[in-house]
């Protein structure tokens, strides 16, 4: 006779009844009775193998199980007593598929080993739930702006130019064309779109050839773009605020168990919900960095351990707004009360986080423009596709790029960005 075959995050539903299980051995415990903790993608369960309950060859098998070995369970689903939780009192097991020396142990390990084997280490209850946050946090950002009425608009991958500064490019041979880089940024694809379209966005991956090894920057990492006509540095902050509360109320709604999991303190979490975003220009935020002790001076971008410092002493998000221009992209537009200002946000996450948006207010003069690509040293054969959004129809406009797994490594508060995807891609990273 077959029984319903069930996920183990439905579990709870079938009290009583008898079903299987198909997933993973977690772990083992043997004495008398024998526990299985078992995963399935879905979930976690115990399953309890006793000798009294169990056909004979399935109390047996169970006593010779091994780490990760692929098991069907049947049995009866009860309620833990204690905790309230499902499990499931066995009654057959079958073994679908062996596990002869597993290489990730319960015991500790180092990170180079389980990097080396990421392929294992996202069965483990950590990497699950990190990785199932990073789901919703991607549903959660399509959601928010298609019910917005911004058009998705795919930019390309293999571009012919820099959007973010020639110096952290990959390129790769583009047949008789010489060479394509990857893309840094898909912002200079929307721009044009956005006279067609409106409000647009894109959302995917973008490189960077990053040289330096910290914990906030790999080399492929996922962004989303929206870009919006007739709008200006102030929409970028207000859009920015919005989208990242609904994405943090999607997790918390959500992701219960993952966050529990990750023994994420929820307060910094549902402060940023409850509370305006602080705001402060770069002027005052280089004040305030002296004050903390940092040794910034006017006019030096960022590093790393000024956004600590800085995030460290605030209790939710925060904008900085109005950089120099001199350290921001060829294509801001200029602050018109200071022209040494840059029309750029970004927004920094509370408990040392640091950057997770950058973005700003795009020049809308062709002649600002053409200076500009100038001073850079770019090539304008390059850009006259761009620049042609300032010849037909240019507006105001302004949009920002939000990096994926600096939002998954701040809502999880994990101590470094490489958890945050898959397969994550770093300096000396490409395996597997
Ligand atoms: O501040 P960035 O460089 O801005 C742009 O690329 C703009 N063109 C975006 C736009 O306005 N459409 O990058 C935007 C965000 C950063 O705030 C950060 O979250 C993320 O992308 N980011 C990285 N994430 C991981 N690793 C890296 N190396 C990153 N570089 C940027
Ligand atoms: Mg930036």
């Amino acid at each position: 006779m077959s029984t319903p075959i069930v996920e183990i995050r439905h579990l709870k539903q079938h009290a009583g009844e008898t079903v299987t299980l198909r997933g993973w051995v977690r772990n083992v415990r043997t004495s008398k009775m024998r526990f299985i903790e078992l995963r399935d993608g879905s979930g976690f369960v115990q399953c309890v193998v006793s000798a009294n309950d169990a056909e004979p060859e399935s109390y047996e098998l169970a006593g010779r199980l091994t780490q990760e070995a692929a098991i069907t369970a049947t049995g009866i689903v009860q309620t833990h007593p204690k905790t309230g939780a499902p499990e499931l009192l066995v009654k057959s097991l079958t073994l679908v598929g062996e596990s002869v020396d597993y290489p990730i142990t319960p015991k500790e390990h180092g990170t180079a080993f389980l990097m080396e084997n990421r392929h294992l280490w996202l069965r483990s209850k950590r990497q699950w739930a990190i990785l199932r946050i990073r789901h919703t946090l991607v549903k959660a950002i399509r959601d928010f702006f298609d019910e917005d009425g911004f058009t998705l608009l795919d930019s390309p991958i293999l571009t012919p130019s820099a959007c973010e500064g020639t110096s952290t490019l990959f390129g790769t041979p583009y047949f008789d064309e010489g060479m394509a880089f990857l893309s840094q940024s898909g912002q200079l694809y929307q721009e044009p779109g956005l006279a067609a379209f409106g409000k647009t966005y894109c959302f995917g991956p973008t490189f960077r050839a990053e040289k330096s090894k910290t914990r906030r920057h790999l080399t492929e990492f996922w962004m989303v773009e929206p870009e919006m006509a007739f709008a200006h540095l102030e929409d970028v902050m207000v859009l920015g605020e919005r989208l990242t509360k609904f994405m943090v109320q999607r997790v918390l709604e959500g992701r219960q168990e993952e966050l529990k999991i990750l023994e994420r303190d929820l307060a910094p979490l549902e402060q940023a919900l409850n509370v305006t975003f602080a705001r402060m220009t770069y002027t005052d935020a280089v004040e305030k960095l002296k004050e903390l002790g940092s040794d910034i001076n006017w006019g030096e971008d960022f590093g790393n351990d000024d956004e600590t410092i800085l995030m460290n002493a605030m209790d939710r998000p925060l904008w900085v707004h109005r950089f120099p221009k001199a350290f921001k992209a060829f294509y801001m537009e200029p602050d018109p009360i200071d022209p040494k200002l840059a029309l750029g946000a970004d927004l920094l996450a509370p408990e040392g986080y640091g950057e997770v948006i950058g973005g700003g207010e795009r020049a809308s003069s062709l002649q600002y423009l053409l200076d500009q690509i100038e001073h850079e040293q770019l090539d304008r054969k390059d850009y006259e596709w761009y620049l042609d959004v300032r010849k037909y129809g240019s507006v105001p406009h302004a949009g920002f790029g939000l990096g994926l797994e600096r939002a998954v490594a701040w809502i999880c508060k994990l101590p470094h960005v490489r958890e945050t995807a898959p397969y994550p891609r770093m300096l000396g990273t490409l395996k597997p």
